[in-house]
């Protein structure tokens, strides 16, 4: 097992009905932002139940964070912030939504230029306002983790940010809050989560055996509840397991120890930057991908990911490998998530915008060897065609 320093300060408060408590987990002192995304939380309630707990406090809101939260959008929020002097956010929502308040968090007391933070993946963050959420979409794991991701649109530039300041005080997990999800949303949230553990996982051993049995048993719970979580939207035990497995997907538990990954991410982000593909349907075609052209340096793990999650151990051991990814491949795809570039219509000329931005991004040495260069990551854009 590698060293590691492991810290996670959130508060999860779980279940049914639990919206009223942020009547006791905000100070009752504070001078509240409300953030929300599009029209959703509005439509669903899900904001007048937060508005009711949050009683005679002052609160603003701040609505309109949209997918892929962009720059440009939250620098309006830090703005609202700092004139108000709003000392206390409120992220109502998904990824976006809440990954939008971790960077206005940081945003409000920068000195500088704030997209500084994105430019410095965080490093030039000392400090952030307290901030809590209210997930109403099981994905990203950002309710539980100190992870952000922000656009500049102008640019078409996507980028993560992390600091030991945006770990949110407490998230409120309400699996009753994703009944509305459209199906589309459910699905891009198990192969989300599904995703996040394969990049903690899918690399090599280090004797790492807790976290190695931790993350096959939560992509195989992910597995096991993908089709009720598609046809029974208002089954309370399987959106349960959904919103707290994807949660523990990317909270550092299982990342803690052991070498990690994240090409497929940083692939994933440029094709959501360049063609507004959803997060986790970017991921789903880059993935298969990354494990075919790196089948020899993660031989070990894709042998035991096979046998493990999905029952493989006849065959040689290419051919084993071959029905792990076939099988990966089959579960994204039976989710209703393609897994090729074709299904959205991008070719070679989109393979070659991609090498493009990354090397503009400085994404040239990906991979849990760091070994995943330009060449590298255009080989597994051609094999995603
Ligand atoms: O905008 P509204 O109207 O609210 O609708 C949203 C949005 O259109 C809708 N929605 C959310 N909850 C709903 C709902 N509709 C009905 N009922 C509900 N209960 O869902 C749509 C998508 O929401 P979004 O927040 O964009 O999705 P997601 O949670 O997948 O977040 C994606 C973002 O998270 C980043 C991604 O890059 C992307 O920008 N990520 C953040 C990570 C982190 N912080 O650790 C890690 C991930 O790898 C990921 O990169
Ligand atoms: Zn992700």
């Amino acid at each position: 097992m590698q060293n590691f320093d492991f810290y996670n300060p959130t508060r999860i408060v779980f279940g049914a009905g639990t919206i009223a408590s942020l009547a006791r987990l905000v100070p009752q002192t504070a001078r509240v932002l409300v953030l929300f995304g599009g029209a959703s939380a509005e439509k669903t309630g899900t904001l007048a139940e937060v508005r009711q707990a949050l009683g005679e406090r002052f609160v603003q809101e701040f609505g309109g964070i949209e997918p892929n939260p962009s720059y440009e959008t939250l620098m309006r929020a830090v703005e609202q912030v700092r004139r108000e002097k709003l000392d206390f956010l409120l992220a109502v929502g998904g990824g976006s939504v809440i990954d939008g308040a971790k960077f206005v968090a940081a945003a409000a007391d920068h000195e500088g230029d704030p997209w500084n933070i994105m430019e410095t993946g965080g490093a030039s963050v000392t400090g952030a306002l307290p901030f809590g959420t209210v997930l109403t979409l099981p994905a990203t794991g950002s309710e539980m983790n100190n992870g952000s991701v922000v656009t500049l649109k102008a640019t078409h530039t996507k980028l993560p940010f992390r600091s030991v300041h945006v770990f949110p005080q407490f998230s409120v997990l309400d699996p009753t809050k994703t009944y509305t999800l459209p199906e589309k949303q459910v699905a891009n949230g198990l192969v989300d989560a599904f995703v996040h553990i394969t990049e903690q996982y899918l690399t090599y051993p280090v004797q790492a055996l807790a976290q190695d049995r931790f993350a096959e048993g939560l992509l195989q719970t992910l597995v096991e509840i993908a089709p009720r979580a598609i046809a029974a939207p208002e089954d309370y035990a399987t959106r349960s397991n959904l919103m707290w497995t994807a949660s523990l997907a990317l909270n550092g538990l299982i990342g803690a120890g052991v070498p990690q990954d994240w090409a497929t991410h940083m692939i994933g982000h440029e094709l959501t930057a360049l063609y507004d593909i959803d997060h986790a349907r970017t991921l789903a075609i880059v993935l298969p991908a990354v494990l075919d052209i790196q089948r020899d340096k993660k031989r070990d793990k894709l042998l035991q990911y096979g046998e493990r999650v999905w029952g493989i151990t006849a065959g040689s051991e290419e051919q084993r490998i071959d029905a792990a990814i076939a099988a990966t491949r089959h579960f994204f795809e039976g989710l209703g998530i393609p897994t090729r570039l074709s299904a959205y219509g991008l070719g070679m000329a989109a393979v070659n915008d991609v090498v493009g931005q990354l090397g503009a991004h400085g994404m040239t040495r990906l991979g849990e060897h760091g070994d995943v260069d330009l060449a590298l990551s255009r080989a597994i854009l051609e094999t995603a065609l």
